[in-house]
């Protein structure tokens, strides 16, 4: 299990995300929702570690019963963690095929290769897209299914989706869908983070998590997701007056 004790996360002594807790079981989809600027990609980035936010002191970050809080970036991808970037950076001169034969380690084996080939197929893109540099000149949904792959090759134990659906197609949202729900079967726990309700509805979700101001405000099951579209964030998490407690559960 992944699990997820008060975690707060600072910009620049600010408070983002406020005491958040959730565990996600091997195998389990757990979606995280929420309006723009409630702290979702602050929480994801700075549970991986990313330098320029700062978990709160009692921030609890386990996987499978092994606290790995005060571990680093890399230690923590190599207890098992992925996170799939909402604005994934481009690194010209390092192709996605030479990326993941790095990772995976000198076996640049044939067998990777027609992986990812056949990865590629599945999603459409050519092969000329694996040996240009990562993301260098990618369309929006392109840098997305490159997110997607690298998952399907790279995440050992849990994965972090952060807005990958963002601007995909509907052919492409549904090969998506069907990687995570791939993940799942092979026992993998998926974050997957979103505001839309097309990609819950493809997907296999166990949980689904509304944070809102930082918080996780409202926690239920796809319903939970369809009554968001149906009626808004607004009306869902009840706008609260600023300092009246949200309760946690
Ligand atoms: N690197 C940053 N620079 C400036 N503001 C940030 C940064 N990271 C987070 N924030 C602020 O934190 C809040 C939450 O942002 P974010 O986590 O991106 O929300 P979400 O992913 O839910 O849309 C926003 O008000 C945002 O402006
Ligand atoms: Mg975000």
């Amino acid at each position: 299990m992944l699990e997820f004790k008060s975690i707060s996360c600072f910009f620049n002594n600010e408070k983002i995300v406020d005491t958040v807790s959730f565990s996600v079981g091997k195998g389990e989809i757990v979606i995280l929702m929420g309006p723009n600027g409630s702290g979702k990609s602050t929480f994801a980035h700075a549970i991986m570690g990313n330098p320029l936010y700062r978990l709160g002191n009692d921030a609890v970050i386990a996987v499978d019963g092994h606290d790995i809080t005060k571990k680093t970036t890399e230690e923590k991808a190599k207890e098992g963690l992925f996170l799939a970037f909402q604005n994934p950076i481009a690194v010209p001169g390092v192709s996605v095929t030479k990326l993941l034969r790095e990772i995976q380690g000198a076996q640049a084996s044939g067998t990777l290769l027609k992986d990812v080939r056949s990865y590629a197929q599945s999603f459409d893109f050519s092969d000329t897209l694996l040996s240009r540099g990562i993301n260098d000149g990618f369309s929006g949904g392109e840098k997305k299914k490159i997110e997607m792959m690298q998952a399907c090759f790279l995440a050992k134990k849990y994965a972090l989706f952060d807005e990958i659906d963002t601007g995909l197609d509907a052919d492409a949202l549904r090969a998506i869908a069907t990687s995570i729900n791939a993940l799942k079967k092979k026992n993998i726990g998926c974050v997957v983070i979103t505001h839309y309700l097309r990609l819950v509805d493809y997907l296999e979700a166990d949980k689904v998590l509304v944070m809102h101001k930082g918080q996780i405000v409202k926690r239920g099951t796809k319903a939970l997701a369809s009554l968001i579209e149906k009626e808004g964030y607004e009306k869902i998490v009840k706008v609260k007056g600023k300092n009246e407690k949200i309760p946690k559960k």
